[in-house]
């Protein structure tokens, strides 16, 4: 138990805050991390990349003020740099560098391609491999030592297994072990991230997470992965056919692995104040939610009747279950699976018990969530 939980180390007169240098920066868990670091006064360095209409820094912080329900955040703590992922030294320059890797930090490495489709092949191998790659290297370049190399994973690099997933490195695979090739990606990763472990001495940890959802207190959900994208896709159908009875090829005792984001955020916070660190952590949700229970929730929420029929065929459906299918290309590979992961070495780091994931809170959620959408579809129609 670190003994100043608690007590943000920031209210200690004299102590000075570590570094967080933190890549893929503005995507979703990366800036709500970035927002509790903020709120305890951590030096938050941002690698983030511009794009047509906004610079880095406008990115950072038009999300950090969403994430953060449009209240200010102490932005002279946060650093922020215009990066390439896959250039040397990530394109910056010299005086940069200097500025980023100024002292021992902790290095988070979040960006990655989500992306799961064969078409999108190169994309996430790319990304999620010779990203990762140029990453270590830009860190093992610049970083005094004893900084730590935190690589973001998922849970589901576990791959198609029945197994109780451990927190302890697998070997690579070919591509029928995984569900996607977003799943193996992440294993090579981790692989990689091991062999310069094993062979140059990189002092790296592996995160992986499962779904992120909302937050479990008050049901903020401003995420659309997952199963918000497939909530998504059954809004639209409910509001084009109103009242309409669907059939859904969904395995309703299977379960879904949803942690939600304010749980995650502190993992992720205990990771940091502990100072001995296990090689691997499964930061997953202690309770899953089964698939029932969340079209349970769509059909309350909406005009439309869902029945899980797990084996029915394409050539029995409906126009409109084929069409519902057919958009299931993804969140179909995990409709019927119930995974297991341990979380021994987790437990060993947390301050505190996680508050519980479960129907309930998931349907607050999935609630926020569809008004949120109605709304923009609303502003939409009258703009
Ligand atoms: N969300 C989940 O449920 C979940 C579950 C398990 C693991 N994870 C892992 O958690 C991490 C963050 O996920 P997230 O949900 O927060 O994703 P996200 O919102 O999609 O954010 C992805 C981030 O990666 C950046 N990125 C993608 N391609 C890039 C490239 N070529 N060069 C530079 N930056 C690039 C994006 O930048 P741009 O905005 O510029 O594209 C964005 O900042 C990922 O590593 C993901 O695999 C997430």
């Amino acid at each position: 138990m670190n003994l100043l939980f608690g007590h943000p180390r920031s209210v200690m007169r004299g102590y000075r805050m570590k570094k967080m240098i933190i890549n893929g920066a503005n995507g979703y868990v990366a800036s709500n991390f970035i927002v509790e670091l903020l709120q305890h006064n951590y030096q938050v360095v941002a690698l983030v990349r511009s794009n047509k209409k906004l610079s880095a820094r406008e990115r950072m912080e038009q999300v950090l003020l969403e994430m953060n329900d449009g209240q200010q955040l102490p932005f002279e703590n946060l650093m922020v740099f215009d990066y390439s992922l896959f250039e040397e030294n990530f394109a910056l320059q010299p005086e940069q560098l200097e500025a980023i890797f100024s002292e021992e930090a902790d290095y988070f490495h979040f960006a990655a391609s989500l992306k799961f489709d064969i078409k999108s092949k190169e994309e996430i191998f790319s990304t999620n491999l010779q990203g990762v790659t140029n990453s270590v290297n830009t860190f093992k370049k610049y970083s005094p030592a004893a900084s730590r190399f935190f690589f973001v994973s998922t849970a589901y690099s576990c791959g198609q297994m029945n197994d109780v997933f451990e927190e302890r490195f697998y070997d690579d695979a070919e591509i029928d072990s995984f569900r996607n090739y977003y799943e193996q990606s992440k294993r090579y990763a981790e692989n990689m991230i091991r062999k310069f472990r094993d062979e140059e001495q990189l002092n790296a940890h592996i995160l992986r997470l499962s779904q992120i959802v909302g937050n479990n207190q008050n049901g903020v959900t401003k995420t659309d992965y997952g199963i918000f994208d497939f909530s998504k896709r059954i809004q639209n159908i409910a509001l084009k056919y109103p009242d309409s009875t669907v059939r859904l090829r969904i395995n309703p005792e299977s379960t879904q692995n949803l942690l939600p984001i304010d749980i995650l955020v502190n993992y992720l916070m205990d990771a940091v104040r502990a100072e001995e660190l296990p090689v691997i952590l499964n930061m997953v949700a202690k309770q899953s939610v089964r698939n029932a229970d969340i079209m349970n929730s769509l059909g309350k929420l909406l005009p439309i009747k869902l029945i899980p029929e797990f084996n029915i065929q394409h050539s029995e459906m409906t126009l409109l279950e084929r069409i519902i299918d057919a958009g299931m290309a993804f969140t179909g590979a995990y409709i019927d699976i119930n995974l297991k992961f341990d979380t021994t070495k987790l437990d060993g780091i947390l301050n505190a018990q996680p508050s519980k994931i479960c129907a309930e809170s998931i349907h607050q959620m999935l609630d926020y969530f569809l008004n949120e959408q109605a709304t923009k579809k609303y502003k939409k129609a009258m703009s």
